[in-house]
């Protein structure tokens, strides 16, 4: 497929895509999906049920052909099958041989990127330690539980130290615990400079790892940013004793004023108008006990926008 796609040479982004669609049958899974993941980033790539997530990523590893559109993974166009030794990949539903160990069944994937058998065995378990199996290296992949399965998927996607690692839906089946440790593994995977693409629904996770995030629904990205810009501060809450129906009616300048018990709320408030606020409360008579400024959670947010488009 040829890409002509206009890198400038300063930019050299781990995923690029222009106008990305897929189409099965009448039905359109993915449509237009213009993004770039730059290197060394965690992206956070979300959605709800049936939104495209899965087929974007299939679409990126070439395992299923655009209808429309192009991209560039690692530099190189969708669908190269060279590049695929750089990219580790832990898919949504996976079922891996029963019958082998986890350490072969690693070291089986370990040969698949070409390593040597001793760099192979290292690689495995490195990657079951990192993800808490370490002591069930020798046991059957058949014998693990739904999360044993999982952390081993991930540490298949590990193996090799790819630049690229792509994640559908890694905690989906994992305990807090492992939804911790999951979240500690990315941390040291973008400490070591690799680029993380995450497809989750699990958005208070996103929020605890990724730096930017796009929004997916019916096929269309309705918004893409980096985190503390989509979650910017939405308004303050105050502690305070001796607010009257007269000053609220005041504060109205500030934004949406509510009084419940001792706080109030006050929604679209800017962060330079907090220091006013609080000096007319207490010109007003009003005693100020405390000041939270308060962001939409990314649960909110992407509800928000959901409602919205
Ligand atoms: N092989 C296929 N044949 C026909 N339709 C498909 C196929 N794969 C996906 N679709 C459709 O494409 C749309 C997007 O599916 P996709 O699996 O990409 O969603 P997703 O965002 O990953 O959802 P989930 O959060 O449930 O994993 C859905 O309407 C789905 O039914
Ligand atoms: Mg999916």
């Amino acid at each position: 497929m040829p890409v002509e796609m206009n890198l400038a040479a300063a930019e050299d982004p781990a995923i690029r895509t222009e106008g990305l669609s897929k189409r099965y049958g009448g039905k359109a899974a993915l449509s237009d999906l213009t993004m770039t993941v730059p290197r060394g980033e965690v992206f956070g790539f979300l959605g709800p049920n049936g939104a495209g997530k899965t087929t974007a990523v299939k679409l990126l590893l070439g395992l299923t052909r655009p209808t429309a559109g192009e991209g560039l993974l690692l530099g190189e166009p969708l669908g190269d099958v060279e590049v695929r030794r750089r990219v580790g990949y832990l898919p949504e539903l996976f079922r891996y041989q029963d019958w082998l160990s986890a350490e072969e069944l690693l070291a089986a994937h370990g040969a698949l990127l070409h390593l040597p058998a001793a760099d192979c065995r290292r690689e495995a378990e490195g990657a079951l330690e990192l993800v808490g199996l370490g002591q069930r290296r020798r046991d059957r992949v058949g014998t693990f539980s739904k999360g044993m399965q999982q952390r081993l998927g991930l540490a298949v996607a590990l193996v090799g130290e790819p630049e690229l690692i792509i994640l559908d839906e890694p905690t989906s089946a994992l305990d807090p615990v492992g939804r911790h440790d999951v979240r500690e593994i990315i941390r040291k995977l973008k400490a070591r400079g690799t680029t993380v693409f995450l497809n989750s629904h699990l958005l208070s996770e996103v929020e605890l790892v990724c730096e930017r995030v796009a929004v997916l629904d019916q096929g269309r990205v309705i918004a893409e940013g980096r985190l503390e810009e989509l979650l910017a501060q939405t308004g303050a809450r105050i502690e305070a004793a001796g607010v009257t129906d007269a000053m609220l009616r005041d504060l109205a300048s500030f934004g949406a004023v509510t009084l419940r018990g001792s706080a109030l709320e006050v929604e679209g408030i800017r962060r330079a108008q907090v220091p006013d606020l609080v000096a007319a409360l207490c010109a007003a008579g009003a005693r100020v006990y405390g000041v939270e400024l308060r962001r939409a959670t990314l649960e909110e947010r992407f509800l928000g926008l959901l409602e919205a488009n």
